[in-house]
């Protein structure tokens, strides 16, 4: 950063200071942001025609998986970046009955924009097509095959096997989906090729799939969350306050829909003019907005607008930007993550590797812009830890008060590619929950949960259909 003079300097250290106060957000702030969403949750969970800006859409996942599940399964995870199909096979432990163990095998395919963008035929058709090229390699395309299908977005159930589709989110924007049921698409496409023998018994979630996953190991897991390219929580609710489902006894774990919150306008007084036109440049404006803050789909992008507005205002790179860092894109999440990872230890070094992912970005920055790119990476991944610090310790208290005790602890099933490779943020999380918990009772753990997309649609298959293996 050099100043063309003094005014301009002090000019700076203003943008500075009024960018880091619109970003950082004291206790306070974030005990009424949990405040708030505990109202959302319960009106949520009262009428399907509220107000609240939270989904709390029944999963019919009625119970955490009881560790006697067996068979052959194969399980599709749709939502992210690519698509997997996963073929999983839960076994009893070797001289242990009792356990089970979980053999897998899986593999990726792309998702083209042409075909998260497209329409339903061309979608459901590549979907069948990974499937089937699946299958052929394993030597599957003969046997029977139960499907537990993890379908990331957020879904009206009305059944286990049943979801129509509410709205895209995350960059997808397949036309003619929304309002259908995603489970009977899929099965026309692949009773259309007619070469597989497979039944979609169950879908559910990324949250559901990681909070089962890891309950198989962790009795007190009630919470699943994901922050990866989106940010959701799921939990178990009690059955008697969800209005919209009959029944008096048990429970049932709730999509949350965690990401859309704020957007009936109560995260408003928060939401900096950088949440504003992420949003109004997103496929879906005035959706999601809490995830916007948050996850990764869009932290790199909060990075670029404000290097763009400091930039502009001639605070860093004496003023001069270049094409790459004007392009809406070209500032990647992983990039906010390396400069957080690089600049942790070793300053002289990180600023090294600092200056080379600006460069690559075409701008010709000095020791201050490598400092000053670093405080940016930092203030917005900060915010969006304790962001998601404020809903996770806001649902751990519900499920404490459903409980009715005075104290409990709560395992919290985590993950995505946010928690799991951005270098500071599962820290920051972690402890400004303890922080947001303290005084009240409510102890909360996080476990990593592994391959919770593929594993947990898995076994809410196997609770549906017989034993196959
Ligand atoms: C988006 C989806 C939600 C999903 C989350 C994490 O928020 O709407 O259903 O759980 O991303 O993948």
């Amino acid at each position: 950063m050099a100043p063309n003079n003094e005014g301009q300097a002090e000019g700076s250290t203003t943008l500075f200071k009024s960018i880091k106060q619109q970003l950082h957000l004291d206790n306070e702030q974030l005990k009424q942001v949990m405040g708030t969403m505990q109202s959302e949750m319960v009106e949520g969970l009262c009428r399907s025609d509220s107000t609240s800006s939270l989904g709390m859409l029944p999963s019919y996942v009625s119970s955490v998986p009881c560790g006697d599940e067996r068979g052959c399964y194969l399980a599709l995870d749709l939502g992210g970046t690519n698509f997997r199909v996963l073929l999983i096979k839960i076994l009893d432990e070797t001289n242990d009955s009792k356990k089970c163990r979980v053999e897998m095998a899986n593999q990726i395919f792309s998702l083209p924009e042409s075909i998260i963008q497209g329409d339903s035929e061309g979608f459901f058709g590549y979907i069948a097509e990974c499937i089937a090229m699946f299958c052929e390699e394993h030597g599957l395309m003969d046997s029977y095959l139960p499907v537990g299908f993890t379908f990331s977005f957020p879904l009206e159930q009305r059944g286990l096997n049943q979801g129509v589709l509410l709205t895209w989110t995350k960059g997808f924007d397949v036309s003619g989906v929304k309002g259908q049921d995603v489970v009977q698409l899929l099965t026309a496409a692949i009773n259309k090729r007619g070469d597989m023998n497979c039944e979609v018994v169950a879908i559910v979630n990324d949250t559901v799939g990681t909070m089962m996953s890891c309950a198989l190991t962790e009795p007190h897991c009630k919470i699943g969350l994901i922050v990866g390219t989106g940010c959701n929580a799921c939990y178990m609710e009690k059955l008697s306050n969800v209005h919209m489902v009959d029944g008096e006894h048990g429970d049932m774990c709730i999509n949350m829909e965690l990401g859309g919150f704020g957007d009936n306008g109560v995260l408003d007084e928060i939401r900096t003019e950088f949440d504003k036109a992420v949003d109004s440049d997103s496929l879906n404006p005035d959706c999601h907005l809490f995830e916007k803050m948050i996850s990764g789909m869009y932290l790199g992008e909060l990075v670029r607008l404000i290097l763009c507005k400091l930039t502009k205002e001639g605070a860093i790179f004496n003023g001069e930007g270049s094409k790459k860092l004007f392009t809406p894109g070209m500032f990647k999440t992983a990039y906010v993550s390396e400069i957080e990872y690089k600049s942790v230890d070793d300053k002289l070094h990180g600023n090294i590797l600092i200056r080379n992912i600006l460069q690559e970005l075409g701008l010709t920055p000095d020791d201050a812009d490598c400092e000053a790119v670093h405080n940016v990476c930092h203030l917005v991944s900060k915010r969006a830890a304790h962001l998601c610090a404020a809903g996770v310790a806001a649902v751990a208290l519900k499920v404490k008060e459903n409980h009715d005790t005075e104290s409990m602890k709560v395992t919290v099933g985590v993950d995505g590619t946010v928690y799991r490779k951005h270098p500071t943020f599962s820290k920051l999380m972690s402890q400004k929950v303890e922080e947001l918990c303290d005084g009240t009772g409510v102890s909360i753990d996080f476990v990593l949960s592994h391959d919770g997309s593929g594993k947990g649609a898995a076994l809410v298959a196997a609770a549906m259909s017989e034993k196959v293996c």
